[in-house]
């Protein structure tokens, strides 16, 4: 494994309508109008690119949240916004969010494949089982599945997305203007999948996308969650709100890679890190002020309504956080992780509601700062330097002027003490991340190309039976596609 010096962060951008806090839009400078148009997008991403970030990530879910009278909606459709941006873009990683509870994974396949065509290499999937009931009464018209379920159904979900990715080998498409032939049929595979939750025949109806498979992200940080990630993701987004909660994630999760047969670089963690930019610290905290002075307070009890699934404005906002009633109900079946998070920082400091909501209006328990861009650096190196973190999801609370501040004047910071790259060394995103590009896995073949890392146990592979009938000749991970938990 490369030491700390030679290795440098990844940042992935999450951007969010006007901002990530959630009074951004009301700051003069926002553009709220502008976020249904692929052309806000395309501007912040071209800034993005210049700074040499490794991707771009979208959020996204399949219903109107509750709290659209006061929050700037989100909710282009991803694939079709991040094909647009694919086209006015050339190196910058894009990634989509899909839900492995009210999706089809053919479907899912088919789209990420495209969009790793269309994007010629950059293509990342958000993993997903979906947090709350609105989705479900848009789908099936019932509540979400149980926790565990979803993440089984997932499990599922995945492996035979890998699978139909792979169905095509690299190899498949000859395009012999002589011979007449385009593709070579004994180099296209069905994968005859029959599980607890979906039958699929494949193949896929699209060549093997240019990464091999686009690139696994994931975000749960549940028992089940983590699990999962271990097992299955190769970029894992967190909220964290600390340097020492940051760590014990980080070790945590990298600790379960063994029992999973991966290594440590197989899968990089990617905490939330929110900056308020100044270029002085009081700079820097009036814009916080100025911030939170634009807080709707309705629209914050309203946000905990939803996350702690109980109705939290018979709780005065001056009292403390009912947090000993909070932690014997922690099992919601929705947003375990993000549950557990507001408890856990609630008691530490005994926050009222009222702090509660000014503490997570920024960032949602993200990490959050105000200060210079060397005080910014200087966090985000402690965090990487200090085993909490490969790289950060940035998360701007502003918009344009939190990401180009954060390009123009935090990434420099971080280049010259050698900690980010002053330039795209690949193309594609696995690149960027450096993570492998997986082989097809043929019979008696496994493993992964370009980086050299030995027998990927995380590779899915068909080969074909002496009919030409395709088998499993490699689950993923832990083996027999047996469930996280
Ligand atoms: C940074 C981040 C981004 C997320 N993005 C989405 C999203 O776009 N759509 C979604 O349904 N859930 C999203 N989630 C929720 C997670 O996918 C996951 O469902 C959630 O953390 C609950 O999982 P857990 O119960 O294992 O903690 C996100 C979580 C985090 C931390």
């Amino acid at each position: 494994m490369a030491s700390r010096q030679t290795r440098q962060m990844h940042l992935n951008v999450f951007l969010m309508g006007a901002g990530h806090h959630e009074a951004a839009w009301r700051l003069p400078g926002s553009r709220p109008l502008e976020v249904t148009r692929a052309s806000y997008y395309l501007e912040l991403l071209r800034t993005a690119e210049r700074g040499k970030l490794d991707s771009l990530f979208l959020a996204d879910s399949y219903a109107l949240p509750p709290t659209i009278q006061y929050k700037v909606l989100q909710s282009l459709e991803p694939f079709t916004l991040l094909s647009a941006l694919a086209m006015g873009t050339s190196r910058i990683g894009l990634i989509g969010t899909a839900s492995t509870t009210y999706s089809h994974p053919y479907h899912v396949a088919r789209q990420f494949a495209s969009l790793d065509h269309i994007s010629e290499g950059r293509a990342a999937w958000n993993i997903v089982t979906s947090t709350n009931d609105a989705t479900g009464y848009n789908f099936t018209g019932e509540r979400l599945p149980e926790h565990g379920e979803r993440y089984r159904r997932a499990e599922e979900f995945v492996e035979v997305v890998r699978r139909l990715w792979d169905s095509w080998e690299d190899e498949a498409v000859l395009a012999d203007r002589e011979r007449g032939i385009y593709a070579d049929p004994a180099r296209i595979h069905p994968i005859h999948h029959r599980g607890e939750s979906f039958a699929v025949r494949g193949p896929l109806n699209l060549p093997r996308p240019p990464q091999g498979q686009p690139v696994r992200v994931q975000a749960g940080a549940s028992e089940a969650g983590k699990a999962f990630a271990a097992r299955l993701a190769e970029v894992v987004f967190t909220a964290q709100s600390s340097l020492a909660d940051a760590q014990a994630f980080y070790t945590d999760v990298k600790s379960r890679l063994a029992q999973a047969g991966r290594t440590q670089d197989e899968l990089k963690i990617l905490p939330g890190f929110c900056p308020i930019i100044g270029d002085t610290e009081a700079e820097a905290k009036e814009r916080e002020q100025e911030l939170h002075r634009h807080i709707q307070l309705d629209y914050g009890v309203q946000r905990l309504s939803n996350l702690f699934q109980a109705d939290m404005s018979v709780y005065p906002l001056d009292e403390p956080v009912p947090v000993d009633w909070l932690a014997e109900r922690a099992e919601v079946n929705g947003h375990r992780g993000r549950y557990a998070l507001y408890v856990d920082l609630a008691r530490r400091e005994r926050l009222t509601m009222r702090e509660l909501i000014l503490r997570t209006a920024s960032s949602r328990g993200h990490f959050a700062m105000a200060g210079t861009p060397a005080q910014i650096a200087d966090e985000m190196e402690r965090w990487w330097r200090q085993g909490g973190a490969d790289g950060f999801n940035v998360m701007p609370p502003y918009l344009p002027d939190g990401l180009s501040d954060f390009v123009d004047k935090v990434v420099p910071e971080l280049q010259s003490r050698g900690l980010f790259r002053s330039d795209y060394t690949g193309t594609t995103l696995r690149e960027h991340y450096g993570l492998a590009r997986p082989l097809a896995g043929r019979a008696g073949a496994s493993g992964v190309e370009g980086r050299g890392v030995a027998g990927a146990a995380g590779d899915a592979g068909v080969a074909d039976d002496a009919q030409g009938a395709a088998v499993t000749v490699r689950s993923i991970g832990r083996g027999e596609g047996e469930p996280a938990r």
